[in-house]
């Protein structure tokens, strides 16, 4: 027995019954001025990011009716320059056998005028007695098409449990594809029976077809599960995006409940013979997860998260409004020159600075700006100790070699976050109504997480001893 599946007139009715919570959350003064957030309820994972026709396509995870009922369904926005978001009806409805407790996780793949969307069909059985990991689950690799990314055809079951590894448990999930060596691959995010995480590749040659070729672990084993994992090749560089469950905190390192990072690949896509580097977070604060990479029409390889981890345990106080979490700014992804995989702000946003202003770092230096801008510090001596405050509740030292994060203030239960930093030159902060995305050294680091003060002002005052560097400052 399973939950009986939520078709589009259902959907429908729940909406129009909620009309005034729509209104209510559009007023709260926590909502964001230039993230993508839900409509209302809640949103997590961003799911088959794409371009067509000049349109960008952003699909996610999406309850709008949570608490109360807790069914996913692919929420839909679409962009033409990452400011102005459009909602649009959910793309993908929880209205299958094989999906029934919710279309997951999935991509898009893109090929001549058609766009192919895999995910995973996620089924929970209610009629015994199952430990989910095991047993009790069903997680179905589905694929839908569309020709225009807002209409798209039956559902088609391509893969089932028992068409993965016999070793692995019923976790097997977020399928992301893409073209390489001549044909097509699927990587799906992977918890073993040993409960070991992994990446599992699968090949194929008409994309509906697909074999299990080899996974990807590191030589020990890092962590229970892996989630939502992305491939991307910039120039040769290869790199393998995870989000790994499990990982015990040591130090500064994977101090959040679950991790996200990436590591080198080095792999011919053809034998079974590669190698994982060493695995780098993707981020420092206390809200990013379950990234999703996508190649835009122009080439740029384009990255957007969700700005929360999952279980973490922080009190969110949009939820009394009706509302709660977002998607992080978009970043384009780059290689550095010593082969860091990092990233900048998407330069669309550059769309939203209202006349800036700049000065010299000056110790004693107290700015008063506004809650939604973007603050940008070079720093001309390099490591020099200082100290931010930003909104005063929240403050940023660097102190003998380590960036420190502390937003006890206005953090509802997040605290403090740290990373060691040999020489730190630039930081460039966006602060939105009820987020901060701090980028460092031109994105090789970045801190992204939730705040939520009173204070509708980004209040900067910063002292050091010898400071020597400049500000710049734009309104949004
Ligand atoms: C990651 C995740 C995915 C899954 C989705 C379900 O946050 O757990 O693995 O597909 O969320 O909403």
């Amino acid at each position: 027995m399973v939950k009986s599946p939520m078709k589009k007139d259902a959907y429908l009715e729940h909406w129009n019954n909620r009309k005034e919570q729509y209104k209510r959350v559009q007023r709260d003064p926590l909502r964001l001025k230039y993230h993508l957030q839900p409509p209302m309820g809640w949103l997590n994972d961003p799911n088959g990011l794409c371009q067509k026709d000049g349109i960008y396509h952003i699909y996610f995870q999406y309850c709008p009716f949570y608490p109360e009922i807790r069914s996913i369904f692919w929420g839909h926005m679409t962009t033409k320059d990452f400011i102005h978001y459009e909602e649009q009806e959910p793309a993908v409805y929880s209205d299958s056998k094989w999906d029934c407790n919710g279309p997951y996780s999935g991509c898009a793949f893109q090929e001549e005028d058609t766009l192919y969307f895999f995910y995973t069909g996620n089924v929970r059985y209610e009629d015994g007695n199952y430990n989910y990991v095991t047993d009790g689950r069903e997680q179905n690799t589905i694929l839908v098409t569309s020709k225009d990314g807002f209409t798209f055809s039956e559902k088609r079951l391509l893969m089932k449990n028992e068409d993965y590894p016999s070793d692995m448990s019923k976790h097997v999930r977020d399928p992301k594809v893409f073209w390489e060596h001549g044909h097509y691959f699927m990587i799906q995010g992977a918890r073993s029976r040993k409960d070991e995480g992994s990446v599992l590749l699968f090949e194929s040659y008409n994309l509906t077809d697909w074999t299990y070729k080899l996974r990807f672990q590191p030589k020990t084993s890092f962590g229970y599960m892996w989630e939502c994992p992305n491939y991307l090749k910039i120039g040769e560089k290869k790199f393998l995006i995870v989000c790994p469950q499990g990982v015990a905190a040591d130090e500064y390192e994977y101090a959040n409940k679950y991790q996200c990072g990436w590591f080198l690949l080095d792999y011919d896509f053809e034998g079974t013979d590669y190698t994982l580097g060493e695995f780098h977070q993707l981020d420092r604060g206390f809200d990013f997860y379950a990234p999703q990479v996508f190649q835009d029409e122009t080439g740029r390889w384009i990255l957007m998260g969700w700005m929360s981890v999952p279980d973490s345990g922080y009190e969110e106080p949009t939820l009394a409004q009706g509302w709660v979490h977002a998607l992080t700014i978009p970043r384009e992804l780059y290689v550095n020159d010593v082969g860091l995989l990092c990233q900048r702000p998407l330069k669309e946003l550059k769309g939203l600075r209202q006349e800036g202003y700049r000065g010299s770092l000056q110790t004693g230096l107290d700015l008063g700006t506004s809650a939604c801008s973007e603050v940008i510090v070079t720093f001309n001596k390099r490591s020099e100790d200082f100290q931010m405050y930003l909104r005063e509740s929240v403050r940023l030292k660097y102190e003998d070699g380590v960036l420190l994060l502390d937003v006890r203030g206005c953090g509802s239960g997040r605290t403090t976050r740290g990373l060691k930093v040999a020489e730190l030159h630039k930081l460039q902060i966006f602060s939105d109504s009820s987020s901060l995305e701090i980028f460092i050294n031109d994105g090789e680091d970045v801190f992204t997480t939730r705040i939520y003060d009173s204070m509708r002002e980004l209040h900067i005052q910063v002292e050091g001893k010898e400071l020597d560097g400049e500000w710049e400052y734009y309104p949004y």
